[in-house]
């Protein structure tokens, strides 16, 4: 099912602003949040994670342990790490 390409560690955290683009990482996934930035509900606190791992700051904010939340995060799947 993965025809995604093989995106380093290195290169996700390239991605960390509005201009460069703003990647995280989840479970081995790579995603491309960019566009998803502003529709945020939790507002600015999500570029915490740019260029980063997305898992510390959902083990404090629970609120994203959720199906609904998961399938938004999959919209935006660029690559694996
Ligand atoms: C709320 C998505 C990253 C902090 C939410 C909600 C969604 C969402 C859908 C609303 C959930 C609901 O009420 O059912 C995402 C996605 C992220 C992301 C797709 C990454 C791609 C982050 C990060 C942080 C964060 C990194 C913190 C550093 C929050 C907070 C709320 C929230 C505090 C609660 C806002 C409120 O209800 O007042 N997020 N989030 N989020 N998020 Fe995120």
């Amino acid at each position: 099912r993965s025809s995604l390409p093989v995106i380093s560690q290195a290169e996700v955290a390239k991605h960390r602003s509005l201009k460069d683009g703003v990647w995280v990482t989840y479970k081995g996934g790579v995603y491309n949040i960019t566009e998803f930035v502003a529709m945020h509900p939790g507002g600015d606190k999500i570029m915490l994670a740019a260029g980063g791992s997305l898992e510390p700051f959902w083990t404090l904010y629970a609120v994203h342990n959720q199906d609904h939340v998961l399938e938004m995060l999959s919209l935006y799947k660029i690559g694996e790490l």
